[in-house]
This record gives C-alpha cells, sequence and structure tokens, in this order.
C-alpha cells in the first residue's frame, strides 16, 4: 500500500494533527485499522474547531485490544509455545532458542547489528524487537515475506535462525516433544496424538501473541493521566505529529502504519546505501513482490519499545537512538527509490532533543518475555 493514496493520507493525518484520531475516538472506534480518516458531518452546529498547534493535548489515539482467542486449548498453547519459545534443542545444534536472539534486555531484538545464527554463521538482517507483533497482519520479517507467526516461525526454525532443515522439522519436533520439561505441556496444548512441526509453530505463535506492549507512558498519557509524559515529551510528542511528520508512518496508536494495514506497509528510508555498491544493496521488498518500487524498501517498526532495542535499522547500522531519530528526520540517503516523506525538516536541537525522548522514554514498553530461571545464553 506505499502508493500515492497512502502518501496523501498520511500526510493529511499529520497535517490535521490527529484531528482524524480524534474523530475515531469521539465516534467510540478504536483507532485501528488504516481508516480513511474522512470526518463525518457532525449534527449539532457547533464552531468547527481549529486544528490545535499541540495535538499531544488533544484526543490521542489509544491501541485496541488483540481479539481474543476463542480456542479453548489457547492457554495451554500459549505455556507450550513460551518452553519453546526457550528451548535450545529446537534448533539443529542445541545452540539457540528463539530467545537467543530476542532478548528482554535488547528490547526483544537482538544486540547483534546482523543476527548470527547456529555455527556462528551471520545472517543478512538484524534481529527486530517482538513488541505487539500480534497485530501484524499478512506481513511478517523486515521485508514481510512471511504471512502469518506461524509461517514464519516455520522459517525462522527451518532456516538459518535455528537450522534445522524443512525435512527435518517433523523429526525434531518428535525429539523435542518427549524431552522432560515439555512433553507435560504437549500433551496438555495437543492432546496424546504424535507430536507434530505445525504444533511446534501454532504453539510459539500463540506465545508470541501475548507479547502486548498497551501501557507506555504514551497509552497513559492518551487515557488521561496528564503527568504521564514529561513537559519536554509532550514537546516531543507536538514534534512527532507535526513538523517531524513522524505520524505519515510510524502512525499511532500502533506508531508504525504496518500494524494497520493487511500485508504491511514498507518504504525505502536509504538505508543500508551509505558507501555500498549499489549491486550489494539489500533488496528489501523487491524480494517479495519483484517491483523496482519496492526496492530497498523494508517494512516500517513499531516505536513501541524502541529504546530498549538497540542497534537500529534493517542493518543494525546505527547504535544510538538519538542517531537513528536524527536520520529519520533528515533527508535521509539519497537513492533512486528513496520515499518523498524523507526531507531535512529542519529540526532545531532542542526539537530533536525533545523528539528522542519522547520516542525512547514515552514509548517505553513495561515488562517483557517471561524468562525461565534455569535460562542461560
Ligand atoms: C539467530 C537469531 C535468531 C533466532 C534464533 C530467531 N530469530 Fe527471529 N528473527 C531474526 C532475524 C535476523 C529476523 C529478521 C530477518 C529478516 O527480516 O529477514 C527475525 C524475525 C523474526 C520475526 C518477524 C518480526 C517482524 O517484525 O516481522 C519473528 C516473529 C521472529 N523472528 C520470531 C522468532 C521465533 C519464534 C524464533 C524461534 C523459532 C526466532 N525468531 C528465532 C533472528 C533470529
Ligand atoms: C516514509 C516513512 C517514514 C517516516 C516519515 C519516518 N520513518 Fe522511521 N522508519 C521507517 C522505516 C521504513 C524504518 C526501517 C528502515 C530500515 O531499517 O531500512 C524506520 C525506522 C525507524 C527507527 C528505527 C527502529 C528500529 O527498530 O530499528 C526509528 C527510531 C524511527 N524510524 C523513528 C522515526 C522518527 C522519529 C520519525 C520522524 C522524524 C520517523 N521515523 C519518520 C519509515 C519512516
Amino acid at each position: 500500500m506505499r502508493n500515492t493514496s497512502w502518501i496523501a493520507l498520511s500526510l493529511a493525518i499529520a497535517a490535521l494533527s490527529g484531528a482524524a484520531c480524534k474523530k475515531k475516538a469521539a465516534d467510540g472506534g478504536g483507532g485501528s485499522g488504516s481508516g480513511t480518516g474522512t470526518a463525518a458531518p457532525t449534527p449539532t452546529p457547533t464552531p468547527t474547531p481549529t486544528p490545535t498547534a499541540r495535538p499531544s493535548q488533544g484526543t490521542l489515539a489509544t491501541l485496541p485490544p488483540l481479539p481474543a482467542s476463542t480456542d479453548p486449548a489457547n492457554a495451554a498453547k500459549v505455556a507450550l509455545g513460551h518452553a519453546l519459545f526457550f528451548e535450545k534443542q529446537l534448533s539443529v545444534d542445541g545452540t539457540k532458542a528463539c530467545y537467543s536472539c530476542h532478548l528482554n534486555e535488547n528490547g526483544t531484538g537482538g544486540a547483534d547489528p546482523l543476527a548470527i545464527g547456529p555455527g556462528g554463521k551471520q545472517l543478512p538482517r538484524h534481529s527486530p524487537a517482538l513488541w505487539n507483533i500480534g497485530y501484524a497482519d499478512g506481513a511478517f520479517y523486515w521485508d514481510g515475506r512471511a504471512d502469518s507467526l506461524e509461517a514464519q516461525a516455520k522459517a525462522a526454525w527451518a532456516g538459518g535462525n535455528m537450522g534445522v532443515g524443512d525435512d527435518k522439522l517433523e523429526a525434531k519436533a518428535a525429539e523435542v516433544a518427549k524431552l522432560k520439561a515439555i512433553a507435560p505441556l504437549w500433551k496438555a496444548a495437543f492432546g496424546d496424538g504424535a507430536a507434530t512441526a505445525a504444533q511446534v509453530t501454532e504453539a510459539l505463535a500463540a506465545y508470541e501473541r501475548t507479547l502486548v506492549c498497551n501501557a507506555t507512558p504514551y497509552d497513559k498519557f492518551a487515557a488521561g493521566d496528564k503527568a504521564a509524559l514529561t513537559e519536554a515529551q509532550q514537546r516531543g510528542l507536538d514534534v512527532f505529529m507535526t513538523k517531524g511528520m513522524c505520524t505519515a508512518c510510524h502512525t499511532p496508536p500502533h506508531f508504525t502504519a504496518a500494524h494497520m494495514t493487511k500485508g504491511g506497509v514498507y518504504w525505502n528510508a536509504g538505508v543500508g546505501y551509505a558507501g555500498k555498491d549499489p549491486a550489494a544493496v539489500d533488496i528489501g521488498r523487491k524480494k517479495v513482490t519483484n517491483k523496482d518500487t519496492d526496492m530497498g524498501a523494508f517494512k516500517v517498526p513499531t516505536l513501541r519499545g524502541v529504546s530498549a532495542s538497540a542497534p537500529y535499522f534493517h542493518d543494525g547500522s546505527v547504535a544510538k537512538l538519538e542517531d537513528a531519530v536524527k536520520y529519520m528526520a533528515s533527508a535521509a540517503t539519497p537513492n533512486p527509490n528513496l520515499s518523498p516523506l524523507f526531507n531535512d525538516k529542519g529540526l532545531t536541537p532542542a526539537e530533536l532533543a525533545d523528539l528522542t525522548d519522547f520516542v525512547g522514554n514515552g514509548l517505553a514498553c513495561p515488562g517483557g518475555f517471561e524468562v525461565p530461571a534455569d535460562w542461560k545464553p
């Protein structure tokens, strides 16, 4: 959906300073979905409110809850998925669990700029944070190549991340299902039948859907606790929604348009081009769609919890949040497919500091994965 209507919508949202979200909230809508932002006529003849210069002081979009599972065995699947997420025996050589690359101390992403798989093999991309991944719809990985959490888990397990290989997944599932700590959880989730690879990915996906970040200072502030964001963070939120134009892609309440659009939202932000031979640049979304307009485009990541998930971008090329924010507010690295939304926003050092404070501290996620007492890196 990276087309002109999206740009127009995004610009409208930014320009109206959240007026579209305000309208939705007033209607009792949840603020989810890629809504058109079209305001219905108001029944009472109240004067049209002038858009406030400070959207932070208006009504802010609040996060809708994830739809509850209707599966009576869901809790048991979540418990099994939790155990499997931390189970190194799931990998080809017993060295990596899912958690090895998606750690709480790294904001549910990875510490290495480029992830390191079993056998010390360097993978082409950075491990992303997994906060609120259950909200994503048909778009997993930086390039959106997996269309469900289950498909993503299967690919991670069979491919470079865990290295098992497609043809060995069933045998691996049977082996892991027999582990002393796992067997009772498996039985509770799936009964007595033979363990299958599909059960592994179903349980992992059920567990991943529980990683919800919905109690950031922003969320509390949006719900009416006006002390939840500091003055500086409120100013930073204003910059985010107006002059910085961050809202166009990192749209509240998800802080990514990708969680509000089936199939995700992808943009070329010029990341991965600097100092590189054009032939060596990661083509990103183009690998999935084979469209030239998707060259070098990557999924817009959520900014919820971003302060903890350094280093940044699909190639882990930026170590500090303030530098990632500064880059995003700049004209970025020129290349033939750079999104037109990147240009120098002319933010002052004070505005950049407020913006970084909001993005970092204002969107900090409490909690994380529940780490078992016997976890060893
Ligand atoms: C060796 C490190 C490593 C391990 C182990 C690993 N991952 Fe990842 N994970 C990554 C990397 C790197 C990516 C991004 C790859 C890409 O986009 O091409 C990723 C992407 C993801 C995504 C997509 C996130 C998004 O924003 O779309 C999910 C979900 C995920 N991993 C879950 C898992 C699960 C479940 C496991 C265990 C089965 C796992 N990971 C094991 C490194 C790892
Ligand atoms: C045109 C869409 C667009 C706009 C506008 C935009 N971003 Fe981004 N942002 C992206 C994309 C796409 C990425 C991932 C780029 C990559 O890794 O190749 C990203 C990544 C980031 C990251 C790193 C997140 C991570 O987990 O690695 C931060 C921080 C960020 N943006 C903040 C901002 C801020 C602050 C603004 C406003 C000044 C902004 N962005 C404006 C699309 C956008």
